[in-house]
């Protein structure tokens, strides 16, 4: 984090663009500009009764007075301006569509077709599209399963070194961290050697825009010095759903070009509401995000040492627990540990929404996620882990012998995924018969989400053989584009 001074803190106690935008709603402007509602005038009254109108009058379009996303001069270029200072980076762009379209802007910046990148195969699914739309061959890395704790880790150091050490000719290494989680792998070191090999890092960074905040927190990816980071501000700060930022911070990138990609990536409609959000939350993190994030990281601490103590057939990893192995935790994430129960984690994030009033982020059949946020009171942790405890005793299921798996992936590119994704060459072939063709179609199942085909993959005979499994035991799988999975779509021409 940048140091404090008095000239950094009056400075990030300004908000621009927030402040351009009330000033214009406050004056009750005639429109004759987009959007049609009329500054909220219009909005639909079931809605506006509930919400009232003002915050409607934020919602405007591109005029001189509150600037251009797209070719910023005023409050957005200096909003943008204030945020790269808080994060201590060269450049920050607001995005409106979130880290999805921020990692699809990072391989379009760092990469040319052709060029390979080192990518862990857990990873969000807007990669897959980065990986399309740029036209780069990914150079896997296979995920580590924990099977005691039953969740997945990101790409370690050792894992990184040995693919860069296989694939010198590879451009970038893209990395996420934290995971869904909160695990947060060794990025300085990984940073350091990728730097040393004049190699770019670029990382998802979408559950870690608070980590720079607050000094028990893990060190974020722009501290480490990763050329690009996009983070989700929407996920853990308060700007609203959507509101993500790419920070650049590279000798590696031209800078045009990112400038150039995030363009053509956005709308040219953008939220302005999405983007004073942005503009808040940044002076927000940046003034008050130490303390505000010491009571979060309390009550979850709280949180977990009561299901740890009081919740026998529960159980909440700590950061000790996930030090041993050699990554370090975001205090602020609860992930639960519910297979003793009897339960999946489903059953019990249904019964959490239907009978407790409490919705969570994230469940599969082994954990629950819990994901606190810069406006989660001790009160919430409080209500979520009694309500488990309550569960605990009055709902018993039968232990079943659960087991998170993935089959060896083959990871045998021949074609990039964008050939095949885009060509019209492919047939459906019968599952038993598809060993050695080339996949045409994404599959991924759930648990653990990790994809076990990707467009332009060569298919093995183990890879057949868990899809027969998986299809037997009427298991949908994400990308299957039939109801039932006794085909799979494959390349059939170059
Ligand atoms: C690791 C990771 N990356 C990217 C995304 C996409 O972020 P957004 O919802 O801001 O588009 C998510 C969403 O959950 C995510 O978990």
């Amino acid at each position: 984090m940048p140091k404090r001074n008095k000239i950094l803190l009056s400075k990030q106690s300004r908000a621009p663009l927030f402040d351009t935008l009330l000033s214009h709603a406050q004056r009750d402007v005639v429109s004759f500009h987009c959007p049609g509602h009329k500054n909220g005038r219009s909005i639909d009254d079931s809605l506006k009764n509930y919400t009232g109108i003002e915050a409607f009058k934020f919602d405007v379009t591109v005029f001189d007075e509150v600037d251009s996303l797209h070719d910023p001069v005023g409050p957005i270029k200096r909003a943008q301006e204030l945020m790269a200072e808080a994060y201590g980076v060269k450049q920050s762009f607001f995005l409106v569509n979130g880290t999805s379209v921020g990692n699809m802007a990072m391989f379009l910046s760092a990469c040319s077709p052709g060029d390979s990148v080192i990518i862990s195969r857990s990873s969000h699914k807007s990669v897959m599209a980065g990986i399309i739309m740029a036209g780069i061959w990914p150079i896997w890395i296979e995920p580590k399963i924990d099977q005691h704790l039953d969740i997945i880790f990101n790409s370690t150091y050792d894992q990184i070194k040995d693919a860069l050490d296989k694939y010198p000719e590879s451009k970038a290494v893209f990395i996420t961290s934290p995971t869904y989680n909160g695990i947060v792998t060794e990025l300085g070191r990984i940073i350091d050697l990728c730097h040393r090999r004049k190699k770019i890092v670029i990382v998802d960074e979408a559950h870690g825009a608070h980590l720079l905040f607050n000094k028990q927190l893990p060190k974020s990816a722009v501290e480490a010095g990763a050329d690009l980071v996009v983070q989700s501000t929407h996920k853990i700060l308060s700007a609203m759903s959507q509101g993500s930022v790419l920070h650049f911070n590279s000798q590696l990138i031209d800078i045009n070009r990112v400038k150039k990609v995030v363009s053509m990536l956005q709308t040219t409609s953008p939220n302005y509401l999405i983007l004073a959000s942005l503009d808040l939350a940044r002076r927000q993190a940046f003034l008050y995000g130490g303390k505000m994030f010491d009571g979060v990281i309390e009550s979850c601490q709280s949180g977990r040492s009561f299901i740890n103590k009081e919740i026998p057939n529960m159980k909440c990893f700590t950061r000790e627990d996930i030090k041993q192995k050699g990554f370090d935790l975001d205090l602020t994430k609860l992930t639960v540990n519910v297979t003793k129960t009897g339960l999946s984690g489903y059953e019990i994030e249904d019964i959490l929404a239907k009978k407790y009033n409490i919705q969570l982020d994230y469940a599969d059949i082994f954990n629950l996620v819990a994901i606190a946020g810069i406006g989660t009171v001790q009160a919430d942790t409080d209500a979520f882990t009694e309500a488990l405890k309550d569960i605990s005793k009055k709902y018993k299921g039968e232990q079943r012998n659960w087991i998170l798996q993935i089959p060896s992936l083959a990871t045998e590119m021949v074609l990039r995924p964008r050939e095949v994704y885009l060509s019209n060459n492919t047939k459906r072939v019968f599952l038993k018969k598809a060993v050695g063709h080339i996949a045409a179609q994404t599959l991924t199942p759930y648990p653990p989400g990790i994809p076990v085909l990707i467009p332009g993959e060569r298919i093995t005979q183990e890879i057949c053989d868990y899809l027969i499994e998986m299809s037997a035991k009427d298991i949908r799988i994400s990308g299957q584009e039939t109801e039932e999975l006794k085909t799979i779509k494959v390349f059939t021409k170059i």
